[in-house]
C-alpha cells in the first residue's frame, strides 16, 4: 500500500482583509500550519504590499508561525529587521543575491529557518546548489506580485525535479508550492512532491477559511 501523504497548509494573508487583520487571521489560526506573509517591494515585483509593521503588529496576537515571504530586491539589508519582528520562517528569491548561500548563513545566524524560492522563468537548476542548507524551498507557481492569480502547471516538473533532488541528499526540507493553489491543483502538487500548500484567495475568498483549509489537506488523501 502506498504511504500516506502529508500536506500542511499555510494561508496567505494577501488575500485577508487588512481592515480587520486579526480577525481573518484567527479565522485560520486553528486549522493553519503556518501563516504565510507576503512582503513586496514594487521594485522585484510590480506590487507593494506591507512590511515589517504589519508582522511586528500581528505577532503577539498570534502562535502561528511566520513564514515569510520576501519578494524583494535586497533582503539581505532587512533580514534582521524581519527577524526581530517576528519571522519564523525567511524565504528570499534566488534571482535577488549574489550570493545565495551568504543570505542562507545569515538567515541562520539570526536563529530562523530559511527558505529559497525560484520565479517560474528561472531554471530550477539555480537552486540546486543550496538544497543541502536550505529548511523549505518556495516554487512559485504563478508569477509573484498579486494573488487570485490561475496556477501555471509548468510548476509540476519543478516540484518533481527539487522532491528528487532532496530525497538524493536525504534533505527534510519542506517543499512549499505558491500561486493558485485551490481543490482542484492541490492534489497535483502533492501528488509531484509539495508538502506545504500556500493560499490565498482560496482561503480567504471562501465564506470559511478554517473549512477552505481542512478541505485542502483532505486531498492529500
Ligand atoms: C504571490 C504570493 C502568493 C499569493 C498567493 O506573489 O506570493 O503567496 O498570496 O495567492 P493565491 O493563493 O490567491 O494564488
Ligand atoms: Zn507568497
Amino acid at each position: 500500500m502506498e504511504k500516506k501523504k502529508t500536506v500542511s497548509v499555510a494561508p496567505s494573508i494577501l488575500s485577508a482583509d487588512f481592515g480587520h487583520l486579526m480577525k481573518d487571521i484567527k479565522k485560520v489560526e486553528r486549522e493553519a500550519d503556518f501563516l504565510h506573509i507576503d512582503v513586496m517591494d514594487g521594485h522585484y515585483v510590480p506590487n507593494i504590499s506591507f512590511g515589517v509593521p504589519i508582522i511586528r503588529s500581528i505577532r503577539p496576537n498570534t502562535d502561528l508561525i511566520f513564514d515569510v515571504h520576501l519578494m524583494i530586491t535586497n533582503p539581505l539589508a532587512f533580514l534582521e529587521a524581519f527577524a526581530a519582528a517576528g519571522s519564523d520562517i525567511i524565504t528570499f528569491h534566488v534571482e535577488t543575491v549574489d550570493d545565495p548561500a551568504e543570505v542562507i548563513r545569515r538567515i541562520h545566524t539570526l536563529g530562523k529557518k530559511a527558505g529559497i524560492s525560484i520565479h517560474p522563468d528561472t531554471d530550477v537548476h539555480a537552486i540546486f546548489p543550496f538544497l543541502a542548507d536550505i529548511d523549505l524551498v518556495l516554487i512559485m507557481s504563478v508569477y509573484p506580485g498579486f494573488g487570485g492569480q490561475s496556477f501555471l502547471p509548468a510548476a509540476l516538473g519543478r516540484i518533481r525535479a527539487v522532491r528528487e533532488a532532496l530525497d538524493a541528499i536525504g534533505s527534510p526540507a519542506l517543499i512549499s508550492v505558491d500561486g493558485g493553489i485551490a481543490d482542484s491543483t492541490a492534489p497535483s502538487v502533492i501528488e509531484a512532491g509539495a508538502t506545504l500548500l500556500v493560499a490565498g484567495n482560496a482561503v480567504f475568498g471562501d465564506k470559511d477559511p478554517a473549512e477552505a483549509i481542512r478541505r485542502m489537506k483532505e486531498c492529500a488523501g
